[in-house]
């Protein structure tokens, strides 16, 4: 029976017990009443795994009826037919090709079992991809929130730009992507079950990150922050591939530090910094996120610079389009110039607030990025 169980998936969505539940549950179909299930520590070791997990599982399966453990001698397939997650899991299997996959109340409601029975069996579906959990969640929207609004810019881009450079440049091919991507997941979110991994943006990580965090906290955080990436959509296509992500990315993720979730110096750009290589997000982004925007002037202000220290500061055009993009963009994601923008600031803060004081010590270095960032986006729109 070993051989068939094969090894857990480290990517599954299933814990480890439930995978283990899953495998044995198939072993188990197919042996006759009575056959005895490996030792607990047997499987422990094949799958790697302390005995509680294997524990765990076998109760499961005991719980379902499926098995019986008897006293000193082992567990014992008992051939019955359960109504268990994982059997229910079976029928959906076979229904897929023929029918939509209920979500779990209306499973519930169908089959009779358990709600929480129901919710397992789709657990398994989801795990298998076979169903997708994101089409009726959140998440689908929030993707589909984002490929619209990067259709859009791209599509924004693309109408400024000449003919020539409209059939010829990356911005047509990014656009084609998307639209793609957006049609995939319109007829994902249409369709209840489909047999793909779920289509989804580069930025799609950043977008539902930054979503979590800001949207109910900070609503007008979450503008804002909606408004620079979409900003950012804009002017970065002419980046390759690397730079594109890396500025949206950042964009996305630039004020996440604002969450009250994730205020722990209360020094935005070094709370979100930290907050995104704790979550293992790429270095780059995170030290995009530090910087942005000249954050190093307030952080000598407020004795964080060291702190601050932590993450590079990368020199360069990516870095420059961030800070223009955040400082081009008001607080409820209206566009603005650099100056407005600095005044508004000030005008919120109050002259004696320390980042009223932080800005006046940056101006000079925020008005480079932004000289720079304009000057290179003239560059590529007109390289003679
Ligand atoms: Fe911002």
């Amino acid at each position: 029976m070993l051989d068939d169980l094969g090894r857990l998936d480290p990517n599954s969505s299933l814990p480890p017990y439930r995978q283990i539940a899953l495998r044995l549950h198939t072993a188990i179909r197919s042996a006759p009443p009575g056959t005895k299930l490996p030792s607990g520590a047997v499987l422990a070791a094949h799958f790697g795994v302390a005995r509680m997990t294997v524990q765990s599982a076998i109760a499961e399966l005991a719980g379902d009826g499926l098995v019986v453990g008897r006293q000193g001698q082992g567990v014992f397939v008992t051939g019955r037919t359960g109504a268990g997650s994982f059997d229910l899991a079976d029928v959906l299997r076979r229904a897929r090709a023929t029918g939509a996959v209920p979500d779990a109340d209306e499973l519930a409601a169908r089959t009779g079992v358990p709600t929480d029975t129901a919710r397992r069996a789709l657990d398994v579906l989801h795990a298998e991809r076979l169903a997708s959990p994101r089409l009726t969640s959140e998440v689908a929207e929030s993707v589909l929130d984002s490929a619209l609004s990067a259709v859009r810019a791209a599509g924004h881009v693309l109408s400024l730009l000449p003919r020539t450079q409209r059939e010829t440049g990356r911005c047509t091919v990014q656009l084609d992507a998307l639209q793609r991507g957006v049609q995939d997941i319109a007829t994902a979110m249409s369709a209840p079950l489909i047999d793909s991994p779920f289509p989804s943006s580069p930025y799609a990580w950043a977008h539902d990150l930054a979503r979590e965090y800001l949207a109910d906290a900070l609503p007008q955080r979450w503008e804002h922050t909606k408004a620079v990436a979409v900003h950012a959509v804009e002017l970065a296509h002419s980046f390759d591939d690397q730079d594109f992500h890396a500025l949206v990315n950042a964009a996305w993720l630039h004020d996440i530090g604002y969450s009250p979730e994730l205020a722990t110096t209360g020094f935005h750009p070094l709370d979100g910094a930290r907050f995104l290589r704790d979550r293992g997000f790429d270095d780059r982004v995170a030290a995009l996120v530090a910087h942005h925007s000249a954050a190093r002037s307030e952080a000598d202000q407020i004795g964080l610079a060291d702190e601050l220290a932590e993450f590079d500061d990368e020199p360069g055009p990516v870095r420059d389009l961030l800070w223009l993009c955040d400082m081009t963009v008001g607080p409820q994601g209206q566009a603005m110039t650099f100056d407005e923008r600095m005044t508004e600031v000030a005008a919120r803060y109050g002259p004696d607030h320390y980042v009223t004081g932080a800005m006046t010590a940056g101006m000079p270095e925020r008005a480079a990025a932004v000289e720079r960032a304009t000057a290179w986006i003239a560059e590529q729109t007109d390289p003679t």
